[in-house]
């Protein structure tokens, strides 16, 4: 069996990239559903749509734009996608994280991961953000996993360790940005677990969820994470809670993407003054 894509593949998308930027990334942001005006921030910009670049899927999602922003994040040099990859829309798990390599070869040493998810713990609310401690990917219980097939291993190892994806140090400076943005709301810390999708849960699925450890649901990230940590990437997530998941079957409320829009729409400022000033801080990977 072969690879959807070859080492000289992602190559020639970094190098067509690289031929047309000024400002080498060291940070990649990818935007979450909704969660895309953070590309409004960079100045110096530089844009991408993903049809002209080579080798790149195109992203069919409502509220997901599709184009790559390089540039500068409170002159931080960085990549923003604006769009990302989701499997319910047919694609690959390669061509999900197809840019996540790409950025690797760029020379970013730090992925950002945004998305919309619903709470599952009783103690969210609608527009809180939870850092990501931690994820159940429940696909790849089933042989979805991204690494599946021959090792390339001029990006990582076959057997790569996923106990430390997400950054310890990210998270406690993430906490302490938050501190000076003085929200009425705490910043949440938990566990993603990652649904195949499309259709939002059954009541007896969100329960079994919750049982299972998991704070917030959603239906995408974790491909691109264990790609990132595959390839030595550094880690960041943050989900944005966009609706509560239905736990019980005497609730009228129903899951919708038009809600989980809204919601980003709401939170859309709060959540990019928090990235942006998070991806600032960021300190360069020290490679001794
Ligand atoms: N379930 C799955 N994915 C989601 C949800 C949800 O409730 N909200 C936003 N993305």
């Amino acid at each position: 069996m072969e690879n959807e894509f070859s080492y000289e593949d992602y190559q020639k998308t970094a190098g067509w990239l690289l031929s047309r930027i000024e400002h080498q990334p060291q940070v990649a942001v990818i935007c979450g559903s909704g969660l895309g005006s953070l590309a409004d921030r960079v100045t110096k910009a530089k844009i991408f749509d993903y049809s002209e670049i080579p080798n790149f899927p195109r992203s069919t999602v409502p509220g997901h734009a599709g184009r790559l922003v390089f540039g500068l994040l409170e002159n931080k040099p960085c990549v923003v996608m604006q769009g990302r990859f989701h499997l319910y829309e047919g694609y690959s798990l390669l061509k999900v994280t197809f840019p996540v390599r790409v950025f690797r070869l760029l020379g970013v040493d730090t992925l950002v991961v945004t998305n919309a998810a619903g709470g599952l713990n009783p103690d969210f609310e609608v527009g809180d953000i939870m850092l990501i401690r931690d994820h159940i990917n429940l696909p790849g219980f089933s042989g979805q996993n991204p690494l599946r097939g021959p090792n390339e291993d001029r990006f990582g190892v076959r057997f790569p360790p996923m106990s430390d994806a997400y950054d310890q140090d990210l998270r406690q400076s993430a906490h302490n940005i938050w501190k000076e943005i003085k929200d009425r709301r705490k910043l949440q810390e938990g566990t993603y677990v990652m649904l195949a999708g499309p259709n939002f849960e059954t009541v007896a699925e969100s329960q079994m969820l919750r049982i299972l450890g998991a704070d917030a649901v959603g239906m995408s990230t974790v491909p691109e994470v264990i790609v990132a940590r595959h390839c030595g990437l550094r880690v960041f997530g943050l989900s944005l809670i966009t609706n509560k998941v239905i736990l019980s079957y005497e609730s009228r409320e129903k899951a919708s993407h038009e809600e989980v829009l809204e919601a980003g729409k709401q939170a859309a400022e709060k959540l990019e003054e928090f990235v942006s000033r998070f991806v600032s801080s960021i300190e360069p990977v020290c490679t001794k």
